[in-house]
């Protein structure tokens, strides 16, 4: 709950900083404004997930086949996010199943040494994007309360968000990918670690050198 007020904090605070503000004289009014969003959620994997499959909060809603939940081991330490379901994953309702999907769990193999189900992966929004678009920040708004309850339910060590978008809705924080891409952004005992998105990486292999770096750094951290 800690790490999730934090995440909160930390988001606000990029988001006055793109405003052009640098310091903080009043962090109490910052404090009062963080809403505890995930209260009114289940603390259930189970539960949340179904909570999830009738949400139709956003437009979203209306063009989907399936809302997909995150899925995994609940007891991971390590938390992968990505962007929002495409095409495959609404077909089937399951994460990172198509292309990006195999090469995600090509990393997760081959360099990190797991297998995909002990990790626990879920994305930024729960529903596909129509025309694989970026999901928007009203779209993210809605949404995230879901992923930071699964944060919060799942707890933990490491959090690596794939792509800008995932990093950048999570955050708050604008930094471009290739700036920020891993970097260790510690939230008290949560480390997040941005890395790219493996569409991004099936357009520009050469950038897989970059993700492999930064998964040894999982690797060691885990
Ligand atoms: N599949 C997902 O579940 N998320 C992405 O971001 C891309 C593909």
């Amino acid at each position: 709950m800690k790490e999730l007020k934090k995440l909160k904090l930390l988001k606000e605070l990029y988001t006055y900083q793109s405003l052009g503000l640098e310091y903080f004289n009043d962090i109490k009014n910052i404090k009062q404004t963080d809403m505890q969003i995930s209260d009114s959620l289940p603390n259930s994997i189970k539960k949340l997930k179904i909570t999830v499959s009738n949400c139709h909060l956003c437009t979203l809603s209306k063009t989907r086949k399936s809302t997909v939940f995150g899925e995994g081991d609940i007891n991971s330490s390590l938390f992968f996010i990505g962007e929002g379901p495409g095409i495959s994953e609404d077909e089937t309702g399951r994460p990172f199943v198509g292309r990006a999907g195999d090469l995600l769990v090509k990393i997760i193999e081959n360099v990190l040494e797991l297998q995909r189900d002990k990790v626990y992966i879920s994305n930024i929004v729960k529903c596909r994007p129509p025309n694989n678009r970026a999901p928007t920040q009203e779209e993210s708004n809605e949404c995230l309360p879901y992923l930071l309850k699964e944060i919060d339910i799942i707890n933990p060590k490491i959090i690596v968000t794939l792509g800008a978008t995932a990093y950048r809705y999570l955050t708050g924080d604008k930094t471009p990918i290739s700036k920020i891409r891993g970097e260790i952004i510690k939230l008290n005992n949560i480390k997040i670690i941005p890395t790219f998105h493996p569409s991004y990486l099936l357009r520009n292999p050469s950038a897989k050198k970059f993700v492999f770096l930064d998964m040894k750094k999982v690797k060691n951290l885990l």
